[in-house]
């Protein structure tokens, strides 16, 4: 297993809920790595998620929009890998409007693409998500299984997934991509379930279950989803696919009755209300290929969700900003699904 050692880090998508993680993540497990982040600072990233490393030489903050090739081809100079998080990244606002979804996920990844190839990029890490398999009736879907996504959000996500592999096959360009189940942790945006869950009961709020709330998910703490993000950069075989997860899989039910229990709220706070549209009911992925690459999931669930409640307990500032400033779309969501804000 070959070592590869990054220099200088283009961070798409850094001032999101994961790419702001990995930042923090990276600049500590290397002490001579640099890192550039581009992103455009929409509804989703938030300058402040970087405050911690703001002052840090070894980083540096562009704002910008991955469609934009100028942009993009000078923010990836002097980079000798990127690591592409940027994206339209919510299922439901995928559902309501689907554009920018199409433009950013596939177009963006595009323009990301040829300025690699025309910066001579060593390593390329596109950041994709479990979501492309589509719904797993039963057993596990390994990096070669069909595509087959549900949402217009999981759509996006696979033709970028192609976009970048065909840049591999056509140019030779060093893409390898990740696969990851649902993060969970600190900054994430609370219209998530996890962070929307706690916020809301929290304040004592409605817990909007779609459904029947027994589709399952895998949680991954985002940390762990950072390591082996990592860990790819370092060790993974260029051309490759990893999927990523912890084996966590909990209903949507189960999961919110853990987050009741720990907060002490009353289970009267679950409500259930109509159903997404085209909702996955169950994945599940092999992570048979990244455990050989060296990297295995070790966090107790039990412990991460812990972590996690206290910190949305500790940082009640960071998200009711948010939560004020997405009050038309919370509005928005809560007819849409029938439910109270
Ligand atoms: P997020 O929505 O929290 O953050 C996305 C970031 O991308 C934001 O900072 C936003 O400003 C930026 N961005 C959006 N459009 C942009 C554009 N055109 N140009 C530049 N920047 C732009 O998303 P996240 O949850 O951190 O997800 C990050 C990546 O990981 C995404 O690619 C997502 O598909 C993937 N993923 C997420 C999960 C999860 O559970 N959150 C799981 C698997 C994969
Ligand atoms: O699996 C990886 C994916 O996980 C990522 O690619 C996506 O970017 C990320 O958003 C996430 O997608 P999900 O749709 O699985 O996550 P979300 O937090 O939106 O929902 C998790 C589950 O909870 C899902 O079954 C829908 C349900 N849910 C969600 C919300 C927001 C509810 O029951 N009520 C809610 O209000």
């Amino acid at each position: 297993m070959s070592k590869y050692t990054p220099k200088t880090i283009l961070v798409t998508g850094g001032a999101g809920f994961i790419g702001s993680n990995f930042v923090r993540f990276a600049l500590k497990k290397d002490p001579d790595l640099k890192i550039v982040v581009l992103d455009l600072l929409t509804y989703a990233g938030n300058e402040e998620n970087l405050d911690e490393i703001k002052n840090n030489k070894r980083f540096t903050f562009v704002k910008g929009d991955i469609r934009d090739s100028g942009i993009v081809n000078s923010a990836m100079k002097n980079c000798d890998a990127v690591v592409h998080f940027a994206a339209e990244s919510h299922v439901d606002r995928s559902i309501l409007a689907a554009q920018d979804f199409i433009s950013t996920n596939i177009y963006g990844t595009y323009v990301l693409l040829q300025a690699a190839l025309k910066e001579n990029v060593q390593r390329f890490i596109n950041i994709s998500t479990d979501e492309v398999y589509g719904s797993i009736a039963e057993g596990e879907a390994d990096e070669n299984f069909l595509l087959k996504p549900s949402s217009p959000y999981s759509a996006s996500k696979a033709g970028q997934d192609q976009m970048a592999h065909a840049h591999h096959v056509t140019f030779n360009a060093p893409i390898i991509t990740t696969r990851s189940t649902n993060n969970f942790g600190p900054y994430q945006y609370p219209e998530k379930m996890i962070p929307l869950f706690v916020t809301r009961a929290l304040e004592n709020k409605p817990l909007p279950v779609y459904g029947d709330g027994l589709q399952v998910r895998d949680w991954t703490l985002v940390e762990e989803n950072c390591e082996a993000i990592f860990h790819v950069l370092l060790y993974g075989e260029i051309g490759e696919i990893y999927n990523i997860g912890s084996g966590n899989q909990l209903t949507n039910l189960e999961l919110t009755r853990k987050i009741l229990q720990m907060l002490g709220k009353p289970e009267t706070l679950v409500t259930y209300v109509e159903d997404r549209k085209g909702h996955d009911r169950r994945y599940s992925v092999s992570c048979e290929k990244i455990k050989k690459l060296g990297w295995t999931a070790k966090r107790p669930f039990h412990d991460a969700l812990a972590e996690t409640i206290s910190w949305y307990q500790t940082h009640r500032q960071w998200w009711e900003k948010i939560i004020q400033k997405q009050k038309s779309y919370q509005e928005f969501i809560s007819a849409y699904y029938k439910t109270r804000v």
